[in-house]
């Protein structure tokens, strides 16, 4: 096991190695966005880099397609691909049906409209990221500036009635000023612990004018892979139903990321 990379760095890093395995010359690859999916992008550029894999990579913010442009990824836009074989990313949360809550990173609107154009959808995470209920994380939806204070209220107001069990919203901040993200939009944190219909919350949500999307992915995503510090990776499919345990040896000169500036 290495010892440049620490336990959650190895299990991020075996789940988006094992995530490699879907990926073939001549796709056409959405790139996830946070600090899984940048393991993603770094084994994807090697691959670029060493073995000739000739993939077109449609990254989801603009922090991944930098990162895909450096390590060696041809970045093309959505429009340019129209459909994508496949789309990898990583998750703050998914449950046993494998419905997520995306947007920590601030970009599950670009992730969530890449992830729908694309034949199957990959979630690459570490074990922390299993829950039995949704909601401990703070569900991020991306609201338009204008009339932020009137969405909010609105998003207060239809959460009253929602099987939710807190009702907390908060604006996310980057240090004193409020986080924009890549699409110029706002966005609001919902802290509410336990989310009992995820697929209702969701609905309800997207029907207030001012909010753009929100973070619940539900039946997006096909194949979760799960990454432990020992190296050992869970790959579960619920398109036919089948898990897989494999096992990585993961070596000192596996941490790519040792000769890049962030
Ligand atoms: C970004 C996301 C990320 O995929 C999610 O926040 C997980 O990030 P990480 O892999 O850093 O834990 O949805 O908007």
């Amino acid at each position: 096991m290495s010892s440049e990379l620490s336990p959650i760095d190895t299990a991020k890093f075996v789940a988006a190695k094992q995530a490699c395995e879907y990926v073939e010359s001549g796709m056409k690859v959405g790139l996830g966005t946070g600090s899984t999916a940048a393991w993603l992008v770094q084994c994807l550029g090697e691959m670029v880099r060493e073995e000739g894999l000739k993939i077109r990579g449609v990254p989801t913010s603009s922090r991944t397609a930098k990162l895909a442009r450096d390590v060696g990824i041809e970045v093309i836009t959505l429009d340019e691909a129209r459909w994508l074989d496949v789309t990898i990313d990583g998750a703050d949360e998914y449950d046993d049906d494998l419905c997520l809550i995306k947007g920590g990173g601030g970009a599950h609107l670009q992730e969530k409209v890449v992830a729908t154009a694309s034949d199957r959808m990959i979630v690459i995470a570490d074990a922390s990221k299993k829950v039995d209920t949704l909601g401990a994380f703070p569900l991020p939806i991306e609201v338009l500036q204008f009339g932020a204070g009137i969405t909010e209220n609105l998003v207060i107001e239809t959460l009253r009635s929602m099987d939710v069990l807190g009702h907390g919203v908060s604006q996310r901040m980057a240090g004193t000023e409020p986080f924009i993200t890549d699409e110029g939009n706002f966005i609001f944190d919902l802290h509410l612990k336990r989310i009992g219909n995820p697929r209702q919350l969701s609905a309800m949500l997207n029907q207030i004018p001012g909010v753009v999307e929100n973070g619940l992915f539900i039946d997006i995503c096909d194949v979760v892979i799960v990454g432990q510090a020992n190296g050992h990776v869970e790959v579960r499919d619920i398109t036919n139903d089948t898990r897989e345990v494999v096992r990585f040896d993961v070596r000192d000169d596996d941490n790519i990321f040792a000769d890049l500036s962030d």
